[in-house]
Formats: C-alpha cells, sequence, structure tokens
C-alpha cells in the first residue's frame, strides 16, 4: 500500500489503492472453500506448498472422508526405509500433508528466477488486508504506467510491495473449470481461493466463535449469580459492628 502510494505520489499522480473488501465469510461458504481448493490444487500448487495443511484436515469442511481418501491417495509420498534401508514411495493417507511442489527452497527459487513462493498454509495471517490483500494481488494485474521500466522476468502489480512481482499472472478467466459448473470468472476463481486460504490460515474460526458465544451465554447467568452470592455471603461479616468494651 504504503509503496504503491509511494510510486504514484512520485509521479504525480494522487492514486490511492482500496483493497477489495470480500464478503464475510460464514458458514455457507464450504462449497467455497472446496471450489477453492480445487484452484489451489489446478493452479497454485504447481509453485506454492501447503506444508501445514493434510489431507484429513479436509474432512467436514470441503469434503467427505472417502474424497479426501480419494485425493491423498493421487498424491506419491516419499515414506521408508524399508527392510533394506531404501525410501520408497507409496500412495498418499489421510493423515499425509500435502505435497509440496520443489524439495528444498533453492529448487523453489531456482525453478522462478530467483523468487521463492512462498507456503501459502498461512499468507492471509501473514499479509495486511488479508484475504482482501491476496484478492486485490490475483486479480489487480495491469500494464506499468508510462515511463515506469519492468524487469523482465518481474510483473507490474500495484497491490505488491513495491509494485514489482516475481509471480506471473496465475489466473485467467476460465483457467480451469469447476466441478459444482460454477462459472470460473477471474474474480470468482480468486475469491474461492482466498476463502480457502481463509480457512487454511484459521480453521478454528467457526469453533472459535462458537466457544466465544457459549462464554459469553454463561459468563451472562454465572457472573451475576456469583455477584449475589458474594454479596449474601459477606452481608453479615459487613454489617457487623466491632466494639470495643473495656473492663470495668
Ligand atoms: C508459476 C509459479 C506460481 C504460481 C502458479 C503461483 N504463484 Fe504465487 N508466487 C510465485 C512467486 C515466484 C512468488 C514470489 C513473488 C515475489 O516475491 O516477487 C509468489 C508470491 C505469491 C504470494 C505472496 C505475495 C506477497 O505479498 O509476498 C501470494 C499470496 C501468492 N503468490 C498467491 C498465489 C496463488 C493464490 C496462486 C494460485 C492461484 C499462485 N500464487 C500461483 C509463483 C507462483
Amino acid at each position: 500500500m504504503l509503496g504503491a502510494w509511494g510510486l504514484a505520489m512520485a509521479q504525480g499522480l494522487a492514486v490511492t489503492l482500496l483493497l477489495q473488501p470480500l464478503p464475510t465469510q460464514s458458514h455457507g461458504e464450504q462449497i467455497s472453500i472446496r471450489r477453492g481448493y480445487q484452484v489451489y490444487k489446478q493452479v497454485c500448487a504447481a509453485c506454492h506448498s501447503m506444508e501445514y495443511l493434510a489431507f484429513r484436515n479436509l474432512i467436514g469442511v470441503s469434503h467427505t472422508e472417502a474424497e479426501a481418501k480419494a485425493l491423498a491417495e493421487e498424491a506419491e509420498v516419499v515414506d521408508g526405509p524399508d527392510e533394506n534401508g531404501e525410501m520408497f514411495t507409496r500412495p498418499g493417507k489421510l493423515s499425509d500433508y500435502f505435497p509440496k511442489p520443489y524439495p528444498n527452497p533453492e529448487a523453489a527459487r531456482a525453478a522462478n528466477n530467483g523468487a521463492l513462493p512462498p507456503d501459502l498454509s498461512y499468507i492471509i495471517s501473514a499479509r495486511h488486508g488479508g484475504e482482501d490483500y491476496v484478492f486485490s494481488l490475483l486479480t489487480g494485474y495491469c500494464d506499468p504506467p508510462t515511463g515506469v521500466v519492468m524487469r523482465e522476468e518481474l510483473h507490474y502489480n500495484p497491490y505488491f510491495p513495491g509494485q514489482a512481482i516475481a509471480m506471473a499472472p496465475p489466473i485467467y478467466s476460465e483457467i480451469l473449470e469447476f466441478e459444482d459448473g460454477t462459472p470460473a470468472t477471474m474474480s470468482q476463481i480468486a475469491k474461492d481461493v482466498c476463502t480457502f486460504l481463509r480457512w487454511a490460515a484459521e480453521p478454528e474460526h467457526d469453533h472459535r466463535k462458537r466457544m466465544g458465544m457459549k462464554m459469553l451465554i454463561m459468563a451472562g447467568l454465572l457472573v451475576p449469580l456469583t455477584y449475589y452470592l458474594k454479596r449474601h455471603r459477606w452481608s453479615v461479616l459487613k454489617s457487623r459492628k466491632i466494639a470495643y468494651r473495656p473492663p470495668k
């Protein structure tokens, strides 16, 4: 944001970039999370890992247990060593974490002109603006303003701090076909993947809110009761009179 502002000022333009606020997440977002997972898997996973998410995490959120199992089995997981000391590959299990596109950060950099695609598990919590930022970033690519020369492997994006991002525009309309038939427009794809990433960064969100509500209701009952009891118990002590009677 500040970077974009700085550049705009330097060019004598009065431009402020406002992040497009996404609709608030709620219960009915599970279908969006499911589509978002599809986007992650078919597009983002080519470059970005999500190493803190396991296939079992999808169960009951976006997929059934059988579906999650089938997804896991598509992945090839290196396991071992076996009795001969060799590592071997096997189909994934529910307890396995999402497969990584690159074996190590160096390989990731080497494949991306030296830029490291960050792990997306907690990216929504790790950026100011959260999912609004990521949505704007994904849909905000445009031509650089006149006079701004970009290095060849960088792309102009006014939402990225510094405006020059090493990630090529990852999504466009119809880049994939949603399995539920939702029209795959660019903003739909971006919104769904953001909803998915939001959930991934904070899977306990709904549970936390529900617990908070329960806590408030119980506290609303118990706190006045405790206060009444306290007054009741102390009333004897507080209303007594202590007098000194000197011996005669
Ligand atoms: C071709 C590889 C590639 C694909 C596909 C890709 N990215 Fe990236 N992404 C990168 C690289 C490289 C960076 C690092 C950019 C930089 O530091 O300049 C990056 C950075 C990011 C960032 C961090 C931006 C920041 O503020 O630091 C986010 C968020 C992101 N990508 C989201 C996505 C999402 C969501 C998708 C799928 C829709 C996706 N990317 C697909 C290569 C990719």
